[in-house]
């Protein structure tokens, strides 16, 4: 009953269950990001427990403040810590510098604290792009620093806005890296990012190239998906039914034209304004705001990742934990309208309905029934097989 033929046959079936596509992939963590409080907003010790409310496990911090820093001491949230950008020049000239800022951010804290990233800068090359040339020294210095200190564990890199960085992002597959004139950045920057198994950091705001570009329409920008709502990228053949999706798979498609395919990427920034006080901006609403987080939280617990990158993004930080009082701007554009991104209110009271659990072990019972269903029909195919 059981001979070479049926043994070769039950080999083939192996052979092919080891081929079964894996459709979904650990779903990236999700943050948020938190700067300087308003005098309105809770006190920074309530932070931990209103993550904890919000099932977010991540925490991003704009020029972070020490005393932020220790609240998280023996927590499970990881930190991002983000050096802003007027120290960068400095930081690039004076190693002594690095070692000061790590002496009052990181070594009292840390692995107490769960400090994972540093980001030298954000949107750096928005804010001073006459010291483009300082990025890459700054972020050796940091680096060399930390393992000065014996720490081996967080890595370095800076965050980029969207539009500086990227040149020509439709379709995704025509996307190239921007350099800033003169300075030969990029490059070094990814052979860096490799050499460190660090990541590139970058700020996608759907919401601010559909403001620039009249021809997206709002529901591929908010993750709505109707029959009609797609993008078709001619050269690599694939579909884009979000705004979010295309804007990454410009950042992977730049990385590969620059010879870089498999630096994994983290989103630093990303959000829709709940309100703003530019009368044009009719766009920015508390509606469309749930619906965007909403689809995006959706989009990306469901680990499908992008086209062009299955697995997806590593980790993505929403913009912003609260929102701020007054005068707060994009940090991405130049417009000097007020917008309030929090996913709370600046008292910290909640403003949408939103689980932000990246929901592992929902992904696991989905993911692996699929799995064990598969595998059970095929091995029942084999086990006829080797009764006939
Ligand atoms: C952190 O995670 C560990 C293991 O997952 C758990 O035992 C511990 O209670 C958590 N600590 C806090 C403060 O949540
Ligand atoms: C370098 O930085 C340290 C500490 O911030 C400062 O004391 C020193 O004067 C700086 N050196 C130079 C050459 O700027
Ligand atoms: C990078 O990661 C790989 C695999 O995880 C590891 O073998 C290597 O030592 C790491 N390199 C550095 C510089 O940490
Ligand atoms: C917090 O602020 C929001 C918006 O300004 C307001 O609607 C809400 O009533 C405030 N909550 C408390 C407890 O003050």
């Amino acid at each position: 009953m059981f001979n070479n033929h049926h043994y070769f046959i039950a080999l083939l079936f192996l052979f092919f269950l080891s081929l079964i596509p894996r459709s979904t992939s650990l779903p990236p963590c999700i943050g948020l990001t938190y700067s300087a409080p308003t005098t309105s907003a809770p006190p920074p010790d309530t932070l931990p427990a209103q993550l904890s409310t919000l099932k977010i496990n991540s925490l991003r911090l704009e020029d972070p403040d020490p005393t932020v820093i220790r609240t998280f001491l023996y927590t499970n949230v990881t930190l991002f810590l983000t050096v802003p950008n007027y120290l960068v020049p400095t930081m690039a000239s004076n190693r002594s510098s690095t070692l000061r800022w790590l002496y009052t951010h990181v070594v009292p804290f840390y692995p107490r604290a769960r400090i994972t990233t540093i980001s030298v800068g954000n949107a750096f090359l928005d804010s001073y792009p006459q010291s483009a040339s300082s990025l890459l020294p700054a972020i050796t210095n940091l680096h060399l620093s930390l393992r000065d200190l014996g720490i081996r564990k967080i890595t370095v890199s800076t965050s980029f806005s969207f539009v500086t960085a990227i040149s020509a992002p439709f379709p995704p597959s025509s996307a190239q890296f921007q350099e800033p004139p003169g300075v030969n950045l990029i490059g070094p920057l990814l052979q860096f990012l490799r050499d460190t198994n660090s990541s590139f950091l970058i700020n996608v705001y759907p919401y601010n190239l559909y403001r620039l570009k009249s021809e997206i329409p709002l529901g591929i920008a908010l993750f709505q998906e109707h029959p009609f709502n797609f993008r078709d990228d001619l050269v690599t053949g694939v579909r884009y039914r979000n705004l979010f999706d295309m804007m990454i798979d410009a950042v992977v498609s730049a990385m590969a034209v620059a010879g870089y395919e498999s630096i994994p990427i983290i989103v630093t920034e990303t959000g829709w304004p709940s309100a703003s006080t530019a009368a044009n901006e009719v766009e920015a609403n508390p509606v469309y705001a749930e619906i965007y987080l909403k689809g995006l939280v959706k989009h990306l617990r469901s680990g499908i990742g992008t086209p062009l990158l299955k697995d997806g993004v590593k980790e993505v930080y929403v913009y912003e934990m609260f929102d701020k009082k007054e005068g707060s701007t994009s940090t991405t554009t130049a417009t000097s309208s007020a917008r309030s991104w929090g996913v709370l209110y600046a008292n910290g009271s909640t403003k949408y309905s939103i689980d932000f659990s990246s929901s592992i072990s929902n992904y696991l019972l989905e993911g692996s029934w699929i799995n064990v269903a598969l595998r059970v029909l095929l091995s029942s195919f084999l086990v006829l097989f080797l009764w006939i």
